[in-house]
């Protein structure tokens, strides 16, 4: 039984529900519980987004559900392959538009967790397409199916860009097509009007690679972007199973937000597998008063990514004492990255502030990579301190318990020094509606939302 979440229950939470909620996502119920919050009537392009595993997803998987230690590690090694594009290491960058993750880690990729629904061409053509803030080149996989390759099997139909009237490929000397810059596969011998070929690195090899294309977007049925520009891919062997694309919402000049007229989208990721969560893009509909909102920074050289900067953390209400200087590096805000990671000297105040607050529960051995986990089942309820993040402008973001403790353990990891940048990731961002507004350049957080 899944126990539904009390939204206002800030600082206690009873063990059931503790352990419903830290064992990771993948031990939700096998039903889907929907909503958890009414939606804002008003909406504009707001669509549902669920777990690509478990009960809410549009297409479950039929392959084996990734453990809470794959997903912990493929976080881990999602954040580290963003700092060092972040890092100035121009090869990096080069070599990757998203990240790197090892194929021993099978096809499900843990950190590629959220998808959505959208329709593509006219008419359109249902898609179900993992969401990631952390590139920016949108693609699905596209009819004719490689030879002797075959398409990977989706749920949905495969994109028969034939089929479409408002499709059109784009040609090499286009500007969209030189605008891809070291994404378009240029050393096929693509030039003047044949058909722009792109490519994206994935880890350990693999690629998406195909036709640069546009198409009709339709997002809801009222809101619709016309020539969307995407990737048809006639090769992506990273998602085999039965996604049918990625929708790219980076900060960089080819995603979806920087093609739609209104530079700001928002999601909120939900607390389980069994509940949904929600994707706005535009200006979300809910009053701004309702966000906690700090700057958005610009962060190393890629504008990919979305930074802030974090200044401080409080635990039980009492700010920690951290040097300001070693949040100096900034932080990113990724829905890839699972657990954040702090500053080394931020990451041991909060564990010796919370470990004090804890004190009533004995500490057990490190596991998965979290080094301070108690034990929380000596009956009753469990307290937990409150924690908060204390952004740029004094934004101070209040954790919900989920984003406190993950399976037992305080739910943080450290960079390993304090120059690094931090990640803030998505153990930490669930429940709340996370705004991206490009536009104003700042990021905002509602709490309760999902
Ligand atoms: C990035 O650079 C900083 C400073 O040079 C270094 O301490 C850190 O380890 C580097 N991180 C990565 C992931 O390469
Ligand atoms: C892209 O992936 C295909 C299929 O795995 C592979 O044959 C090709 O060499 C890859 N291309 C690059 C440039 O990595
Ligand atoms: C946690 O405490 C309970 C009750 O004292 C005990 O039965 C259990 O073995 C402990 N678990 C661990 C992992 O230490």
């Amino acid at each position: 039984m899944i126990p539904v979440w009390p939204l206002l229950l800030l600082f206690s939470i009873s063990s059931p529900i503790a352990d419903a909620t830290r064992s990771s996502l993948m031990k939700s119920n096998a039903v889907c519980s929907g909503q958890r919050v009414s939606i804002p009537s008003s909406s504009g392009a707001w669509l549902p987004l669920n777990h690509r595993h478990g009960p809410c997803s549009p297409s479950p998987s039929s392959e084996r559900i990734p453990s809470t230690a794959d997903v912990l590690l493929s976080g881990r090694l999602r954040a580290d392959s963003i700092r060092r594009r972040l890092n100035g290491s121009a090869a990096a960058a080069e070599r990757s538009d998203v990240v790197t993750v090892p194929t021993t880690l099978g096809t499900s990729l843990g950190n590629y967790e959220y998808v959505v629904t959208v329709g593509l061409g006219t008419p359109a053509v249902t898609q179900t397409v993992i969401m990631d803030t952390g590139s920016d080149v949108s693609w699905v996989q596209c009819r004719p199916c490689p030879v002797p390759a075959p398409c990977h099997v989706q749920k949905d139909p495969v994109f028969d860009p034939a089929g479409s009237a408002t499709y059109s490929a784009f040609s090499c000397s286009s500007t969209a097509c030189l605008g891809l810059g070291r994404r378009r596969a240029a050393s096929n011998g693509c030039s003047g009007s044949s058909p722009c070929q792109y490519i994206v690195k994935y880890g350990a090899g693999s690629n998406s690679t195909g036709t640069y294309s546009s198409d009709k977007l339709t997002l809801t049925p009222a809101y619709a972007v016309d020539g969307f520009r995407f990737g048809c891919s006639h090769a992506d062997p990273l998602f085999s199973d039965l996604t049918d694309g990625l929708i790219a919402l980076g900060g960089g000049s080819l995603s979806l937000v920087s093609q739609m007229a209104e530079k700001a989208f928002s999601y909120c990721l939900p607390p389980t597998a069994s509940h949904s969560g929600f994707l706005t893009l535009g200006v979300p509909r809910v009053s701004s008063s309702r966000f906690v909102v700090t700057p958005m920074h610009s962060i190393g050289n890629i504008k990919t990514y979305y930074g802030v900067l974090l200044q401080g953390i409080t635990v039980a209400g009492r700010r920690l004492g951290i040097p300001p200087s070693v949040f100096a590096a900034g932080s990113v805000v990724d829905s890839g990255t699972v657990v954040t990671e702090l500053p080394l000297t931020a990451y041991r105040a909060l564990q010796a502030a919370f470990t004090k607050e804890m004190r009533m529960y004995p500490q057990v051995a490190p596991k998965n990579g979290f080094d301070t986990c108690f034990n929380l089942t000596t009956g009753g309820e469990v307290k937990l301190p409150s924690v908060a993040l204390v952004f740029d402008r004094g934004a101070t973001v209040e954790l919900d318990p989920s984003g406190i403790i993950f399976d037992g353990c305080l739910a943080f990891a450290s960079t390993g020094d304090d120059t690094s940048f931090g990640i803030i990731g998505n153990v930490q961002q669930r429940t709340f509606e996370v705004l991206y507004d490009i536009a104003g350049q700042a990021v905002g957080f509602r709490r309760g939302a999902c």
